[in-house]
């Protein structure tokens, strides 16, 4: 039957009245006369299987995501190698299987630690301890006494958080000059003096030794204005590296992650987590890449890198944690990989010149899934994860539109090639358009306003089906506000992920970007911010999720399993910004799809009413015998969308999910202004 008419049958305007007025005594908002948008669910017509790694994340060391982030560590700086020198090497000079030694200035102490008492701090190249760690902080602690020691003070990342009754792990590796007894204290101390805990390590000598203690809190407030120092009473000089402090971890992984973030994601039930980047697998030189050989293994034998966004990574946080991140949040590794092309333009042309990168490819594809039988699963073993990793997606680098040489398609089909003979069951991900081989996926990235974001929420409607080329939206956001979205944000990303539902045969996975922010210097010199608009914001003791996370998280619990047909009639608009240019333009304010659980029979709706008034919706459902009456609402919405959630108001919007009645196979509901609905029907 004929949409229009179905509708026009169904809401007659009599009906259309009624609800208007309805609507009007409820909320108490002046009412047009606009006809009353008609959403038909079509239970009986299966769009789309939704897949099973629809919803994910995607991630990089930006914005202190990892260092200063997730990642557990909370010394900043502890193998003292922030101070190294740019050495950018292009590719004609570069052997990728060589590890270029940093290079530091001379007599600097290094950044982010102080003195404490009369030391004396300087980097020292002369007291590496080892290749990959090739310099050393010495401290001159030849002033030190009892009544005042000598020793260095850490601030962390903008803190050095403390919990109460909290075990904290400090190790780092020592030597002396002959003659010095010690011992050394390490300690967390509040910014105005107070000892929150210490523990004395002893035993240094003129070897480099690894020293690990507890320092255990008692019932303190939480608090992040703190330091970690190392300091003793004995005169003598010292040498440290690798100086760590770990608070307890997320399921208590090794080398883990912080929890309360952590826990943000695995709430969210992400199925997939791309990594590494994004820029940060590209890396602004050849010798600033993703370079996973040089990530894995012993800490303190990872030399660490300059990171395409500013600052240095120790790659503490390397490919096997990763991989750890994965296994704690229920996740599977969507993997790119390095593609012979950097952000300042360089790239290997196809043929031998890329073979080495191939080659690293499939090494660290056999990283990430080989059994202990293999060289490169045998390493994963050996740094603690004993079961190899499902793998279904590789991506081919990262925006490789940017390369203007032309030379991507060449590169994609020598890795597409080497990948699928070896792994013919992996699938592999463009990251630009190519002719010379069918990708699999091709991955767009979608940077919007609200109002752009919401304009193009029915992209995928029209698209060609004969393609067979499926589409993963590897990065997109909505930006409407900083370090982290509004309330516009979570509007025009709700009627995005509505689009990308409703098309989930064309595109099969998506992951919104940036994920991370540390909130803590936003401007100014050594900020904390690289990226204007993220998802998940903290400093050093909070966390928060945006109220575009929230979307997410709405979406993702939500999802059913499989896609059901939707029509819309009488589709309200707005007038919203037209961009850069100024003025306005109409835009629509309803989006909205549809899915099924086929497990419980439940039908989800999901409704966007992106406009600042309240919408009445007249939502249909065919295909199915009934609805029952009752049934639940989860809704995240503002009294306005530039209303938000930040690191001191960190649940000022939330979902709340409520018991809702009056529902059947065709009812109207008030869709309060600025909102997101997720409405949960039993159907049968
Ligand atoms: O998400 C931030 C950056 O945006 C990514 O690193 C890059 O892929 C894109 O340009």
């Amino acid at each position: 039957m004929n949409l229009t008419k179905s509708i026009m049958q169904r809401v007659s305007l009599s009906q259309t009245a009624a609800i208007l007025f309805a609507a009007t005594a409820i909320t108490g908002f002046a009412q047009t006369n606009a006809p009353v948008p008609v959403i038909q669910v079509q239970a009986d017509k299966v769009t789309a299987k939704m897949p099973p790694t629809f919803y994910g994340l995607m991630t990089e060391e930006i914005n202190y995501s990892y260092e200063g982030g997730l990642y557990g560590e909370l010394i900043r700086n502890r193998t003292f190698k922030s101070d190294s020198l740019p050495q950018p090497i292009k590719p004609d000079n570069y052997d990728p299987a060589k590890y270029y030694p940093a290079k530091f200035p001379a007599n600097v102490a290094p950044k982010f630690w102080n003195r404490v008492g009369g030391a004396a701090l300087v980097l020292d190249t002369n007291a590496p301890l080892n290749d990959a760690l090739n310099v050393s902080l010495k401290l001159d602690a030849s002033t030190a006494s009892k009544t005042s020691p000598a020793g260095v003070a850490n601030s962390g990342y903008w803190g050095i958080p403390v919990q109460p009754r909290t075990t904290y792990k400090v190790s780092f590796f020592a030597k002396a000059v002959p003659g010095f007894t010690g011992p050394l204290t390490a300690s967390i101390v509040s910014t105005n003096g107070k000892v929150l805990a210490s523990a004395e390590i002893s035993g240094v000598t003129g070897e480099w030794q690894k020293f690990e203690a507890t320092l255990k809190t008692k019932s303190v407030k939480p608090s992040k204005d703190n330091v970690f120092k190392i300091t003793t009473a004995t005169p003598g000089t010292i040498w440290l590296q690798q100086v760590s402090l770990f608070p307890p971890t997320y399921k208590n992984r090794p080398n883990g992650d912080r929890a309360d973030i952590s826990q943000l994601l695995t709430d969210a039930q992400p199925k997939f987590l791309r990594f590494p980047g994004g820029n940060y697998v590209e890396g602004n030189n050849f010798n600033e890449r993703f370079n996973w050989k040089q990530m894995i293994g012993p800490v303190e034998q990872r030399p660490g890198h300059r990171s395409c966004w500013g600052y240095w990574s120790t790659d503490g946080f390397g490919l096997p944690e990763f991989l750890g991140w994965c296994q704690d949040v229920g996740m599977e590794p969507v993997l790119a990989v390095f593609a012979g092309y950097t952000l300042n333009g360089n790239h290997v042309t196809n043929g031998p010149a890329l073979e080495p990168y191939v080659q690293e490819a499939l090494e660290e594809i056999e990283y990430v899934t080989g059994d202990a039988s293999t060289k490169w699963g045998a390493q994963r073993i050996k740094d603690g994860y004993p079961n190899p990793f499902p793998l279904r997606y590789v991506e081919i680098g990262n925006e490789d539109f940017f390369d203007k040489s032309g030379s991507y398609d060449g590169r994609f089909a020598q890795f597409y090639d080497a990948i699928k003979a070896k792994y013919p069951q992996l699938q592999i991900i463009s990251t630009a358009g190519v002719k010379s081989r069918m990708a699999d996926l091709n991955d767009e990235h979608y940077y919007l306003s609200e109002a752009a974001m919401e304009g193009q929420s029915f992209k995928y409607d029209t698209y060609d089906r004969a393609n067979k080329t499926k589409v993963f939206v590897g990065e997109w956001a909505t930006q409407p506000s900083s370090p982290t979205p509004n309330m516009a944000g979570a509007l025009g990303d709700a009627a995005w992920m509505c689009c990308m539902e409703r098309n989930a045969d064309v595109v099969i996975m998506h992951c919104y970007a940036p994920l991370f922010v540390n909130v803590s210097k936003l401007n100014g010199p050594d900020r904390s911010m690289q990226w204007s608009y993220n998802l998940i914001g903290y400093d050093a003791l909070n966390s928060y999720g945006s109220p575009a996370y929230y979307a997410q998280k709405m979406f993702g619990l939500h999802k059913g399993d499989t896609v059901l047909g939707i029509l819309a009639q009488n589709l309200p608009v707005r007038t919203a910004p037209a961009g850069r240019g100024g003025g306005t333009r109409q835009v629509k304010s309803l989006f909205y799809s549809a899915t099924r659980d086929s497990a419980s029979g439940k039908i989800i709706v999901k409704i966007v009413n992106s406009a600042d008034t309240p919408q009445p919706v007249t939502i249909d459902i065919s295909g199915v015998k009934s609805v029952a009456a009752k049934g639940t609402a989860t809704v995240l919405k503002a009294a306005n969308r530039t209303e938000t959630n930040s690191i001191k108001d960190p649940q000022h919007l939330v979902p709340v999910t409520e018991k809702i009645r009056q529902l059947g196979t065709s009812f109207t509901r008030t869709f309060p202004p600025c909102s997101v609905t997720v409405l949960e029907l039993d159907a049968r």
